[in-house]
């Protein structure tokens, strides 16, 4: 059985002044009425023989999820608070932890809570393709078609054929630098990681066991005296505290020999900024992605998202405006990017 393990811990600084740290992207109806967690969440709903989702988040977050699940009428596995961020090693871990302690034959999905699949249907099939070999002790990924030199990303060079749809990893590198990343787009052996990953829950223990044995056992104790309360888990906050932060990236999928990539071509983003929100919404006939109460005359291809107050854009092109009630961003689409200082500059203000 495959059991979806949803992570929900990040912050979007890069789609500020929308998302905050009390509301993050993931929590947030960007594409459609639904949040990113809701449609998460139903998406793998659908697919065959799969368990209810466990879903690992930051505390602050647990009634603004609870709600969102409740509200799509689902029920979780459970719902795991973390005390504090430690990246996605330790939430990985966790959730292999207690997935193979329910089942253990557990095979694990995981999916961040905050990707965009646009053809729902090839990624059942790579889910699939991913489960068979996911068998036979591969940690497997989804690998996108890489066409454009991305640094946020990590990238996967395939190797040997395992079957029709999966290849064994020749090679694992955690978002490499642009000159690198040149190289890798144009030799057209390589694929983005997409940060999902499909695996049996004891293959992963086993792994961590051998090349982060500080996480495993920091999360084996935030477990131990973790308590229950209706659907949350509260890991314990000392124990899970001491843990290294770190990526499952670094932590194991560059360091394991057991990797394996399915080729996944399903109009994937992970909408890390607000150029991606653009490129994924619908637009107008002047290319203005829309939302809210705005106006647009003689203005083209902007992002305009009004959110208490009418917005009128007036023979500006290429704009993204995003208007909140207490910060309005103005930005030309090309500096979406940026917006990471602008949110660090007013952390340093704090
Ligand atoms: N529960 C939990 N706790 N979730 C977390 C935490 C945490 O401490 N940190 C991050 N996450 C969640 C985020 O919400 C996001 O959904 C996912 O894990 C990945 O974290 P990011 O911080 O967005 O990672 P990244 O974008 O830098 O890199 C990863 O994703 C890329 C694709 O989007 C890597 O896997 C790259 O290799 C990959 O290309
Ligand atoms: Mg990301």
């Amino acid at each position: 059985k495959i059991y979806p393990v949803i992570l929900s811990g990040g912050s979007g600084t890069r789609l500020w002044p929308l998302s905050r740290a009390a509301m993050p992207k993931q929590l947030l109806p960007l594409l459609s009425a639904q949040t990113m967690l809701q449609e998460t969440v139903q998406r793998v709903a659908s697919l065959p023989n799969v368990a209810a989702p466990l879903v690992i988040c930051n505390q602050e977050h647990r009634f603004m999820i609870a709600e969102q699940l409740r509200a799509i009428d689902v029920a979780a596995q459970g719902i795991v608070l973390e005390p504090v961020g430690r990246n996605t090693a330790p939430a990985i871990a966790v959730a292999a932890l207690m997935l193979q302690r329910t089942d253990p034959d557990a095979l694990m999905l995981v999916l961040p809570a905050d990707h965009l699949i646009g053809d729902p249907a090839a990624f059942a099939l790579a889910v699939e393709h991913a489960a068979t070999v996911a068998q036979q002790g591969y940690l497997t990924t989804f690998g996108i078609v890489a066409h454009t030199p991305e640094t946020g990303f990590g990238y996967i060079q395939q190797g040997t054929a395992i079957t029709d749809h999966a290849y064994q990893v020749q090679a694992f590198v955690e978002k490499p630098a642009r000159e690198i990343a040149e190289q890798y787009v144009a030799s057209g052996e390589y694929y983005w990681n997409s940060g999902m990953f499909l695996f049996r829950a004891d293959d992963l223990i086993s792994e961590l066991r051998r090349l982060s044995p500080d996480i495993l056992d920091a999360c084996i104790q935030a477990l131990e005296l973790a308590k229950n309360d209706l659907d949350f888990i509260r890991l314990d906050p000392a124990a899970f505290s001491a843990c290294p932060a770190d990526s499952i990236d670094y932590a194991v999928m560059e360091r394991t020999t057991k990797a394996a990539v399915i080729p996944a071509d399903i109009d994937w983003s992970d909408i890390g900024a607000w150029s991606a929100v653009w490129e994924a919404s619908a637009k107008d006939t002047q290319h203005n992605a829309i939302r809210g109460d705005v106006i647009t005359e003689d203005a083209n291809r902007n992002l305009i998202r009004a959110e208490s107050r009418l917005v009128v854009a007036l023979g500006v092109d290429d704009l993204m405006i995003i208007e909140t009630a207490d910060a309005v961003l103005v930005a030309p689409k090309d500096r979406a990017q940026d917006v990471k200082l602008i949110v660090d500059q007013l952390k340093a203000l704090k």
